[in-house]
């Protein structure tokens, strides 16, 4: 493979997706941000359509925006998401955080297998999940084995430990799609195959997948999943999440969280809870109206570049960064800490280095770069392939190989900023 500047920009222009970087706001030209998978860029639409939804719809129409598109408006993202996720439409809304998603449908799946104990996860899932499991089992008086297994290699866990794990006291079986730390994908087809076959649920993380791989949810037959909006959906810093329910489950789960947005003919406003029905039922409280605007123009964006299209684009960026690192950067002591396989690998790569900590505030600070860094030597390169190009992982590459050639990195503390 060619690695060279002058075949990146010939890859870029042959890019069939290059015009959409246009549609988000670069401000500074020489910075190259590696972090959508922490959290996206913005689009210009979204700031055209939160300029509307303030202006005009709340400045003029005021409570009348209630009936003229707010109150529909999780559903209606939602049904949006579900195209990116290979999901019904009254499958998936949009609500709350990631974190209270996911605790709402553990808590919910749970309750269906009252004579169930076993709770399956493994130990390199996000730190949420794996609290909010352990949130759910106190709350249940520690009835639950909560078993948080171990990935082998640092990156996953194999289907062998998982499907050893999986028995028929098992209520439910929970993994992240794509790693956080590593970008390993998990095989969700078989995973869940594993899980249905001992009579458990499966609740996938799909936080680092939606937007960046295709996903087939009802292929998969998938039970439960959460995701965020705020990395390769681009919807804003804190920007709520989703959740999806499969469709015949969705009247035999219970919400946690009796709020008044799940309620049945909630605005006969009656004082017992009956939930509605299908996936509304998993709302709580009155939705973030302008946080839900911000979401949909850049959801819009993705469906018009295609999932397919931006995964083999993202596949063949990440694949011309791991040639790089391996050219450049692992004769200087970096690591690879994601799958060399491209169906293994998500939409990040994770280069390790005993400094990794100095030399992402190096990159930071004198580089003009945005990475971002995992604890504990774990520097994270982001492709969010809608605007990302070719010559901006080319010149990422060199840049990260002055920090360290240079030793610049030295010059920076080994103490740990409050947010990474
Ligand atoms: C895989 C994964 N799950 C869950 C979360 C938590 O999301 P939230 O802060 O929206 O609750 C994150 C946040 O980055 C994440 O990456």
């Amino acid at each position: 493979m060619r690695l060279d500047a002058d075949y990146a920009r010939a890859l870029d222009q042959q890019d069939p997706l290059a015009a959409f970087r246009d549609e988000f706001v670069i401000d500074d030209p020489s910075l190259i941000y590696l972090d959508g998978n922490s959290l996206g860029r913005l689009p210009k639409r979204t700031q055209a359509r939160l300029h509307e939804v303030i202006g005009h719809e709340w400045g003029q129409r005021l409570i009348r925006g209630w009936g003229e598109g707010w109150f529909t408006a999780p559903q209606r993202i939602g049904a949006k998401i579900a195209k990116l996720i290979g999901a019904q439409p009254d499958e998936v809304i949009v609500t709350d955080s990631t974190s209270v998603n996911f605790f709402k449908l553990v808590m919910a799946a749970l309750a269906t297998r009252p004579d169930r104990h076993g709770i399956i996860t493994e130990a390199i899932n996000f730190p949420s999940d794996l609290y909010l499991l352990q949130g759910a089992n106190y709350l249940a008086g520690g009835k639950y084995q909560v078993q948080v297994l171990r990935a082998e290699d640092g990156l996953s866990v194999s289907e062998g430990t998982i499907a050893a794990a999986v028995n028929p006291d098992t209520a439910l079986l929970t993994l992240t799609h794509t790693a956080f730390r590593s970008g390993y994908v998990y095989d969700m087809a078989a995973m869940t195959d594993i899980a249905h076959r001992a009579g458990a649920l499966t609740l996938w993380d799909l936080s680092h997948s939606v937007g960046a791989l295709p996903l087939d949810l009802n292929g998969c037959k998938v039970d439960l999943a959460v995701g965020c909006t705020y990395k390769y959906l681009n919807g804003g810093p804190g920007a709520p999440a989703f959740l999806y329910v499969r469709r015949e489950l969705q009247d035999q789960l219970t919400s946690p969280i009796w709020g008044w947005f799940a309620q049945k003919a909630q605005f006969d406003m009656g004082p017992d809870f009956t939930p509605a029905p299908g996936i509304t039922r998993f709302l709580a409280g009155t939705p973030n109206i302008l946080a839900l605007a911000a979401i949909e123009p850049s959801v819009d964006l993705l469906l018009e570049a295609g999932i397919e299209r931006l995964r083999a684009k993202s596949i063949a960026q990440t694949e011309y960064l791991i040639a790089l690192w391996e050219a450049e950067l692992a004769p200087l002591g970096m690591t690879l800490n994601s799958p060399r396989e491209a169906h293994k690998r998500g939409s990040h790569v994770s280069l390790g280095h005993p400094d990794a900590l100095r030399i992402d505030r190096a990159l930071i600070e004198e580089m003009n770069v945005i990475p971002d860094f995992r604890y504990p030597d774990n520097i994270r390169l982001g492709i969010a392939p809608i605007y990302t190009r070719f010559a901006d992982i080319h010149e990422a590459v060199e840049r990260i190989r002055r920090v360290i050639v240079e030793r610049r990195y030295e010059r920076y503390t080994i103490e740990r900023p409050d947010v990474t």
